[in-house]
């Protein structure tokens, strides 16, 4: 088996087709010839949209004139119950406000300090991990969030109000366990939102407690008791144009963002890693040829393990398609598109573009030393967005994705099992169909 790739859509299908199989899943929605398309329209009687590969494009929406591309307001509709106002929801000076307070948390100097936490993490997540058949998703899922508690609050996943969180959260996902179309496209208001019931509720949960959280740090920084972590530097930076810092409320808006956007993405992103290295016994001896752990200095070392993950970014990037709307008419490739038009931008499809990449479906680690690869990764990759509302996580997340694969690698060997055959779809994340079980042995 070789890096998997979910089947395409036949060419031609009925709307009623076409909505059916976005629901269960957008990739397996879409038709073979968008890996080769610069761009495509989809008509709908509710919407159109626009999916746009030419590296042209998505740079003038993402980077060159992103405020005449905000984000559309529906995409956050699925979320709105979790998320409130949080930094990944807003548009315009809300929203700028909020990266001014939030980005110094997360700029170089910062990672060095919160490499041990992520560090520590990562020695847990290998005293954890058990042996013999093991759906890794779900231990990359405990990782991950274990990662974005110790660095925002200093406190590990066994903590009761961490744990809490946790469970409360895979309760959430599963109320609403695949990316809703509502949320995706703009449908009219009497279209079903295929919210389930119990999402409102657990939401509820997981904000009640994250506010518990919140508050108490709030007393620990007034009592002058508060660690040096990521929820303390957010919470006392203030806004250098207005001097306010983050309400409780706001900042436990901010919490939840970074508790999914956090963990989520890293948990997806790692769990195809550990699939690859299964399939891919000479990329993981390679990977594993490591003395000690390694610490923050020599991070930037390990090149190879890096390459690896950002191949992984590049074949399965957990943030599949982001949506845009544009305010005026635009003209796109010499279609006149009307105010409004749901402007879809796709890692998937632009990570895998028959056009730009070479041998665009191989998992090649070794891409990205060569001279060839440097346009594609300028022009072609996204895992992260671009321009200004890049993912204020993704210094962090290359940390975190890289040390974590290493230490793994280092700690264990990973082995297809016969007959599983993971097959990608996009969940909030992309997420295996059936979960990701591997073979697991101390090495
Ligand atoms: C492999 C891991 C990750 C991937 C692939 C990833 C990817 C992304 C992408 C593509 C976006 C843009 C979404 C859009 O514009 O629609 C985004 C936004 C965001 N990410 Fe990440 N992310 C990762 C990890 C993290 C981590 C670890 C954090 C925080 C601890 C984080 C926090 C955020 C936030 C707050 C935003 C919203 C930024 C804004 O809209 O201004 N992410 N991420």
């Amino acid at each position: 088996m070789t890096a998997p790739k979910p089947k395409a859509r036949a060419d031609r299908v009925s709307l009623w087709h076409y909505l059916r199989l976005f629901r269960a899943d957008i990739l397996s929605a879409q038709p073979a010839r968008l890996y080769r398309a610069w761009m495509a329209e989809f008509r709908t009687p509710f919407f159109r949209s626009y999916l746009c590969n030419d590296p042209a494009l998505v740079a003038r929406v993402l980077v060159e004139r992103p405020e005449d591309f905000p984000k559309s307001n529906r995409i956050g509709e699925g979320l709105r119950p979790i998320l409130g106002n949080s930094v990944f929801v807003t548009n315009g000076e809300v929203w700028k406000r909020q990266r001014r307070i939030i980005d110094p948390a997360f700029e170089g100097g910062r990672l060095r300090d919160t490499f041990p936490a992520i560090a520590a993490a990562g020695q847990a997540a290998v005293a954890r991990m058990p042996l013999g058949v093991v759906e890794v998703e779900a231990e990359m899922s405990h990782a991950a969030a274990d990662v974005i508690f110790r660095t925002l609050f200093s406190i590990p996943i066994e903590d009761q109000i961490a744990s809490q969180v946790f469970d409360a959260f895979r309760d959430y996902q599963r109320t609403q366990p695949l990316l809703n179309l509502a949320a995706f496209l703009p449908l009219p208001a009497w279209v079903p939102r295929f919210h389930r019931r119990g999402t409102k509720a657990s939401a509820a949960k997981i904000r009640a407690l994250i506010t518990q959280m919140t508050e108490a740090r709030a007393a620990q920084i007034a009592a002058g008791t508060a660690p040096d972590d990521l929820a303390t530097k957010i919470m006392t930076t203030a806004d250098p144009l207005t001097g306010a810092c983050f309400e409780t409320a706001e900042m436990v808006d901010q919490v939840a963002i970074f508790f999914l956007a956090g963990h989520e993405t890293s948990a997806s992103a790692l769990a195809w890693a550990l699939l690859m290295l299964a399939l891919y016994p000479q990329v993981q001896e390679q990977a594993a040829a490591l003395d000690d752990a390694p610490d923050f200095a020599a991070l930037s070392k390990l090149r190879y393990t890096r390459d690896v993950f950002r191949e992984v970014l590049r074949l399965y990037p957990p943030v599949p398609m982001m949506v845009r709307e544009n305010t005026a008419p635009e003209d796109l490739r010499g279609r006149l598109v009307a105010k409004g038009g749901q402007i879809v931008l796709s890692p998937w499809h632009l990570h895998r573009h028959e056009r730009i990449w070479k041998n665009p479906d191989d998992f090649d680690p070794s891409r990205w030393q060569t001279e060839e690869n440097r346009a594609c990764a300028r022009d072609a990759y996204l895992p992260f967005s671009a321009g200004p509302r890049v993912c204020t996580g993704a210094g962090f997340a290359m940390v975190e994705g890289v040390l974590l694969l290493a230490q793994l690698a280092r700690g264990f060997r990973f082995e297809p099992v016969a007959g599983e055959d993971p097959v990608p779809v996009a969940h909030l994340t992309v997420r295996a169909r059936d979960g990701i079980r591997l073979r697991i042995s101390r090495r």
